[in-house]
């Protein structure tokens, strides 16, 4: 028995001391330290327990009675230990991130389409609406489809009106997008009506209404029966939807890519027509250069030009976008001034 009193001294020690140990641990490493000591594997409690086979019957009951009890003590020890560990690391982890709900988030400004965009879907859309597909070339053209197969041959007085930058390989960034129109005549055999919107690059001194660097949306109809009239009306309807109604005119122009060729000019809409600086005191701005599709093209495209006829048209469309809202420059819109961009 003494044996007995001797080993449920040395439990109630070892309480004391975990309790000790337990309560004096500063983090939760430390208290898992202190818990393993007395209750892990080769802890001290286990220990003891480990060795209560050795004891009679009776004092097997006593020691393993007393150690389960101490054992559990322990144990809610650590467990309330623990909380009150982690709820600390949990506060002082809210309060390094904390996030105030309250406070107004960073304005995020909406903008707008730019108004070239805009007017350019505007635009599409119109043409969709007349059964017009939207087709695409590249920008670096070579000089067989910006020129040649335009009618436009290398020794051609009228080349030096497209003159531009020419790469070092030869090619060059298109003058216009009518080099749109082979490709497309090569690719699809008639009937067809395409737009093809696109960017264009010329030689060019900068001013209000010239940029070296600007947008063109060209148009191809052919069919067996396209005519002039057709042509006429179309582009009428056009310039009504996207600039709305204004005094029109057709009047004779020169390009080898057609025949006969047009221009079609609004009325300015900048003086109404009385003469002004934008529009060099005529009263007149030419919008969209045009003509029914001359027989060589067709020719170098592989179309027959007894059996189809087509008419093209190829809009400034910078300048429809400038006349539809009214502004003076041109530069303007590429600027990229969001307090000029703003106002569209
Ligand atoms: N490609 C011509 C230009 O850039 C415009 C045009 C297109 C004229 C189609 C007639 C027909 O000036």
């Amino acid at each position: 028995m003494d044996n007995k009193l001797e080993i449920i001294n040395e439990i109630d020690k070892i309480f004391e001391e975990a309790q000790k140990s337990l309560n004096s641990a500063k983090d939760l490493n430390e208290l898992d330290i202190s818990f393993r000591f007395f209750t892990g594997k080769k802890g001290r409690l286990t220990e003891i327990m480990h060795n209560i086979r050795l004891y009679s019957t009776e004092e097997k009951k006593i020691v393993g009675a007393k150690s389960n009890e101490v054992k559990n003590t322990i144990e809610f020890i650590y467990n309330a230990r623990k909380n009150e560990f982690s709820g600390a690391e949990q506060k002082k982890f809210l309060n390094r991130y904390r996030v105030d709900l309250t406070i107004p988030g960073n304005y995020i400004e909406r903008h707008h389409k730019h108004p070239i965009t805009a007017v350019l879907e505007e635009a599409s859309d119109f043409f969709s609406s007349m059964g017009f597909e939207i087709v695409e070339g590249p920008e670096i053209e070579t000089t067989y489809y910006n020129f040649d197969a335009l009618n436009i041959p290398a020794d051609h007085p009228a080349r030096d009106v497209w003159d531009t930058f020419y790469l070092l390989n030869g090619l060059v960034p298109r003058t216009h997008t009518s080099s749109v129109q082979v490709r497309t005549m090569e690719k699809k055999s008639p009937p067809f009506r395409v737009i093809a919107p696109g960017r264009c690059y010329r030689y060019e001194a900068v001013d209000a209404t010239h940029l070296f660097m600007f947008n063109q949306m060209e148009g191809l109809f052919v069919d067996k029966n396209v005519r002039l009239t057709d042509l006429k009306g179309i582009l009428e309807e056009t310039v009504k939807n996207l600039l709305g109604a204004r005094k029109t005119r057709f009047r004779p122009a020169f390009y080898p890519f057609v025949e006969p060729g047009l221009d079609l000019d609004i009325e300015c809409v900048f003086c109404g027509g009385r003469g002004c600086g934008i529009c060099k005191n005529t009263g007149w701005i030419e919008v969209i250069p045009c003509g029914m599709v001359h027989p060589n093209v067709f020719k170098y495209a592989g179309i027959d030009p007894q059996e189809y006829r087509g008419f093209a048209f190829g809009m400034g469309f910078d300048r429809i976008v400038m006349l539809k809202y009214s502004i003076n420059d041109l530069r303007l819109l590429y600027h990229g001034n969001l307090d000029i961009l703003n106002q569209f």
